[in-house]
Order: structure tokens, then sequence, then C-alpha cells
């Protein structure tokens, strides 16, 4: 398969590459430097010249709290610049696959996030997010759109690098116990988003590592001190207590079995996909 991978030096862009082409496809890997996506123009030239079959948008502005203070440019590259992939898409009549959020959702449910679910973002990434969501769904027949939560990779800064960080820095870590979701590997949106590209199953899908009903962030940061064998007391707090600017949903745990139906296979227990990050070495940032 031919396919155009934006945002391929991002994490998980890097990540789905390296999977991509493993298994023998032909991928045109651009970021900023090759293939602004809010330049419509651009996109137009390079589509034309590769003829890819599917695009898969892997870029976007992801700084959940920077975000608050900078909407327009979250809305460039999340909103107008999905637009413009979205159109180019339909033009060249190949699907798009694009990448989206949990924290398009309030939080209010009681349980997992179903992909029809009403989006209601409560900050200016998940609106942001959410424009997007609906450009590709308005111009777009054919597409994939998968949304994913908490995501860690080798390749960028996320939690889990975040928590071994200041593990080696500090005499205790301050973690939020009342938001529930489910973390992801960088490694199990890949296979997912591989596997779904192959099925022709348009539509909405949500993607994360398997956390049975969800855990919190204070659960997460207790196993991977525990896998790193760090031994540092973790305390739990409440949201109200840990100062940041963006508004975050209590509750952002994502359906899967929609996404298993199609895929035909079972997704990695977020433990297991923990364990082997950290035991990688994956997580230190050397
Ligand atoms: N990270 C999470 O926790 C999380 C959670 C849920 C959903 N998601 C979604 O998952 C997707 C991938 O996230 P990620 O964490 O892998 O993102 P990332 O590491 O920030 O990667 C995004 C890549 O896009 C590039 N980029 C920025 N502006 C661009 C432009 N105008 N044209 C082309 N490329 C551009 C970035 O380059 P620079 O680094 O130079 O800016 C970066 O290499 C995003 O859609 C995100 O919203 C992420």
């Amino acid at each position: 398969m031919k396919l155009l991978v934006t945002g391929a030096k991002g994490m998980l862009g890097t990540d789905l590459v390296a999977l991509l082409k493993e298994n023998g496809n032909t991928v045109f890997e651009t970021d900023i430097e090759e293939l602004d996506i809010t330049s419509f123009q651009d996109i137009t030239v390079f589509m034309q010249e590769a003829k890819p079959e599917i695009v898969i948008n892997c870029a976007g502005y992801t700084q959940v709290d920077r975000a608050e203070e900078e909407p327009e440019l979250a809305n460039l590259l999340n909103g107008t610049a999905v637009k413009h992939l979205a159109t180019a898409c339909a033009n060249s009549n190949i699907p798009l696959c694009h990448i989206s959020t949990d924290y398009v959702f309030d939080g209010e449910k009681e349980g997992a996030y179903l992909p029809e679910d009403v989006p209601n973002p409560i900050g200016a990434y998940g609106a942001s997010k959410l424009a997007g969501e609906r450009y590709l769904l308005d111009i777009c027949r054919r597409y994939y759109l998968i949304r994913t939560s908490w995501l860690y990779g080798k390749n960028g800064n996320n939690f889990v690098r975040t928590m071994l960080r200041l593990a080696k820095e500090r005499n205790e870590l301050r973690v939020v116990h009342d938001q529930i979701g489910s973390p992801t590997w960088t490694v199990t949106l890949a296979r997912i988003i591989y596997l779904l590209i192959q099925t022709a199953q348009y539509g909405i899908y949500h993607a994360a590592d398997e956390t049975n009903g969800g855990i919190s962030w204070y659960e997460f940061a207790c196993e991977i001190m525990r896998v790193a064998g760090y031994t540092i007391p973790v305390i739990p707090i409440e949201t109200k207590d840990f100062k940041s600017l963006a508004r975050r949903p209590k509750n952002s745990l994502l359906d899967l079995t929609k996404t298993k139906e199609a895929i035909k296979e079972e997704i990695p227990e977020w433990n297991d996909s923990l364990y082997q990050f950290i035991n990688k070495g994956l997580g230190t940032g050397d």
C-alpha cells in the first residue's frame, strides 16, 4: 500500500511509520519540514505527485494547557489543517485516517464512552480537536476517525517519562486520583491503526490499551514506579489541588468494543504495555 503519513516525526508518527514499513508498505513520511498541513496548496501539490492510496494524519497540536492561551494555533492545526487534508482526500477520492482524543468528551458520563457518544469538550484543546472531527465527518465519505487517550511513546514528552524523571528529582510524587481513563502505548495505537485501515470499515473508533474499567492517573503513576523499581511514595491528590490551566474530563474512558470487533484481535492490557515500554528502556528519554 502507498501511504502518506503526516506528523511522521511525532510520538505516534514514529512508531506508526516503523510498523508500516516493516510490513512492506511504501510510506511517504512527512513532518512540518516536508509538508506543512496548514497549507492546502502544499497538501494538494504533494498528493498530486505522490498519489497515496490513503492519508494518515498524525500531526496535531497536543499541548492541553498551552491551548488555553493560544487557541488560534490549536484550531489552526487541529481544525483548519484537518479541513485541508479532508478536502484534498475527498478530491483525490482516497480515505483519510485521523487521530482525535478522549478530551472531546466532558467526562460526565458514567462508564466508558462509545464512539457515537456526543462530544462536549470542556477545554480549548478538546474544542480544537472536535472542530477537526467535524470537518472530517462533513467532508469525507471514507474516513477512520480514531480517538485515543493518555498517549505515551518513546519519541515524545508524556506522563510516563515525566513520572520517571520526577522520581529522580523529588522525595515524593503527588498525582490526581479522581480522573479516570486509559493509557495508550503508541505501539498499541499504531497496530490498531494498521489493522483498521485494512478493513475498509469506515467510521469512528476508540483506541487505547485495555484497562477493563479504567484507571486513575494515580494508579498509573504507582504502576510506573513499581515497574521501574522506584520506592518513592506516591500521594493521591484531588484535581482541585492540582493547579493547571486547562480543565480535564474526570472520566475519559473509551469503549473499545467496536474496535476489537473490527480488527478481530485482542488489545494489550495497559500494564503489559507499560512493562514492555519501561523494560525496553524507552521511557528514559536518553
Ligand atoms: N499525546 C497525547 O497524550 C494524545 C492523547 C490523545 C490524542 N492524541 C492525538 O494523537 C495524535 C498524535 O499525537 P502525538 O502525541 O504523537 O503528537 P506529537 O508528538 O506532538 O506529534 C505531532 C507531530 O506533528 C508535527 N507538526 C506540527 N505542526 C505541523 C504542521 N503544520 N504540519 C505537519 N506536521 C506538523 C509536530 O512537529 P513539531 O514537534 O515540530 O511541532 C510533530 O512532529 C494527535 O492528533 C493528538 O491530538 C494525543
